[in-house]
């Protein structure tokens, strides 16, 4: 028996959680509405809601980083996503360091596993949200935490306050 589904984007979680930077002077906020969506030129989709300060930022620069969080980053990974730029600086609070991007006027955190350089190359209209078709210019990743797969946890969301962390690795055991 099936029955009616409430905050049905959870039935597509979980879903790896980013950090996405933005700005001449930073801020970041939690996202887990982004995937690839081009192999060659490499391109994101990232749906971010239009009254994120993120938002804001993004309509003027056209550029922002995504960078992959440890689990241990949990708590600054929800304080990025409940708190806005616009009241605090979570940079500051949550303590992250930061390094200049290298193609992209902005900055990507220090102590995430994984950062990707991206441009906006194309804006979709959709709802309240705004999915941003984005090219990656550079991406770079610790290589004791990912060669070709990740080799340690990454955090995932649920949904609401609940993550977890990347599970049991398998494979299929059929060939091709
Ligand atoms: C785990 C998690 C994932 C989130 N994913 C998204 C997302 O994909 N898109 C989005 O617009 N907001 C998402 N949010 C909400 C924003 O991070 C949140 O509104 C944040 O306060 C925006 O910060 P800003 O105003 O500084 O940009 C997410 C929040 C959490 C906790």
């Amino acid at each position: 028996m099936k029955g009616d589904v409430e905050d049905a984007y959870r039935l597509l979680h979980p879903r790896p959680v980013v950090l996405i930077c933005a700005g001449e002077k930073p801020n970041v906020m939690a996202c887990s509405w982004i995937t690839p969506v081009c192999d060659e030129p490499f391109m994101l989709a990232v749906a971010i809601w239009k009254e994120n300060y993120t938002y804001d930022i993004i309509e003027k620069t056209n550029e922002f980083t995504v960078n992959v969080p440890p689990p241990e980053l949990v708590n600054s990974v929800w304080i990025a996503g409940t708190k806005s730029g616009r009241e605090l600086d979570k940079i500051s609070v949550c303590k992250l360091k930061v390094s200049r991007a290298k193609k992209v006027k902005t900055y990507v955190l220090d102590d995430c596993l994984a950062n990707m350089e991206c441009i906006v190359e194309k804006k979709v209209e959709a709802g309240d949200h705004v999915v941003y078709i984005s090219k990656v210019l550079e991406s770079y990743a610790d290589s004791t935490a990912f060669s070709k797969v990740w080799k340690k946890d990454i955090l995932l969301h649920l949904g609401g306050r609940d993550f977890v962390v990347f599970g049991k690795k398998i494979q299929p055991t059929i060939e091709k």
